[in-house]
């Protein structure tokens, strides 16, 4: 009898405290189990293993988070934050390996791979629970169609088969009539959006920048962007209704600082409670100021 209600606990939508592979002693697993099914007065298996379950720390399973671009300047911030929260990460993109020599780069498993070869993901979305892509860039109208648009649709299309939880794209905030002159960026960008939400609707977001600022590395050179976009973003953000204005009105959207997008892409990508849908650069500033409960 008590076998059976073990058995299909396990097998149920069980909280994770009841999931065998959170302990790393299946007798703990048994003692946890055991209390989890007394009424109070009983005592299951020995106190000693019951008290030595309540001292043991629960371990949640670490989620495998894949980020498409890693190498790039906004991938290799979300890189170093998933890191920081403890996440096992990788990342893909053309060149594999990361030409970057810094010591956080040791720990990401590198992929090589392009995106607009569909097959490309291939053994780098197994057992992944989260992706985040920063595959973009900018070049002929059409190559901007391809590398913002069809190459981020195929990783939406593997990523959805493979049966990925949440994925996260960085977007780009409309920008009036530089759309015009961009046209394959913005045209890739939305119909990007539009198959995140179509696959994902449920664990999909979408991050929408404006000018992203911090340091920017070009080979050996680094680039700190933030001289003017630090003091750019603290004067603009108070003049969200002068985004308003037509045709104008897109230069007044504020700059934000990569490590912000990093934050908020880090969480969307594994907070159950973040909603799906557009987040604009005030939402990214919001969020990235909020600690998750
Ligand atoms: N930087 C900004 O101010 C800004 C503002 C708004 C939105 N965004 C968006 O944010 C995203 C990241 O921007 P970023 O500035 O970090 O760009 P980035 O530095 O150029 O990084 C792009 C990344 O994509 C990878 N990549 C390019 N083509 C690929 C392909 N066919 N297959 C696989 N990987 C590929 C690149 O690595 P390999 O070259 O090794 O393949 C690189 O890691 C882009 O989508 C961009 O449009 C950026």
């Amino acid at each position: 009898m008590m076998k059976t209600i073990i058995s299909r606990l396990l097998h149920s939508q069980s909280p994770p405290f009841l999931k065998p592979h959170c302990y790393r002693d299946s007798s703990l697993f048994a003692a946890r189990i055991g209390r989890f099914l007394s009424t109070g007065s009983e005592k299951v298996d020995g106190s000693s293993k019951l008290e030595e379950a309540e001292r043991e720390e629960f371990t949640p399973p670490r989620e495998k988070l894949l980020v498409l671009g890693g190498n790039g300047f906004v991938g290799s911030h979300i890189c170093i934050e998933a890191l920081a929260h403890g996440l096992n990460v990788s990342s893909l993109s053309r060149s594999g390996k990361s030409s970057l020599h810094d010591p956080w780069a040791n720990d990401i498993v590198w992929h090589q791979g392009d995106l607009l070869s569909p097959d490309s993901l291939g053994n780098a979305l197994n057992g992944v629970t989260s992706v985040i892509s920063c595959v973009g860039g900018f070049g002929s109208n059409s190559y901007m169609y391809d590398i913002n648009g069809t190459a981020n649709i195929n990783a939406i299309r593997a990523a959805s088969e493979q049966g990925v939880k949440r994925f996260v794209y960085i977007s780009a905030a409309d920008f009036g009539l530089v759309n015009y002159l961009l046209k394959g960026y913005f045209a890739g960008k939305r119909s990007t959006e539009t198959e995140l939400l179509d696959k994902f609707q449920h664990g999909g977001a979408i991050l929408r920048p404006g000018f992203i600022h911090g340091t920017r590395r070009v080979g050996s050179v680094h680039l700190p962007l933030s001289i003017i976009g630090a003091p750019l973003e603290m004067v603009l953000r108070h003049a969200k209704p002068l985004t308003r204005l037509p045709l104008i009105g897109p230069l007044f959207i504020p700059p934000v600082n990569v490590t912000s997008v990093a934050k908020v892409a880090v969480r969307a990508a594994v907070d159950p409670a973040f909603p799906s849908g557009v987040v604009d650069v005030y939402g990214i500033r919001q969020y990235s100021q909020q600690n998750p409960a």
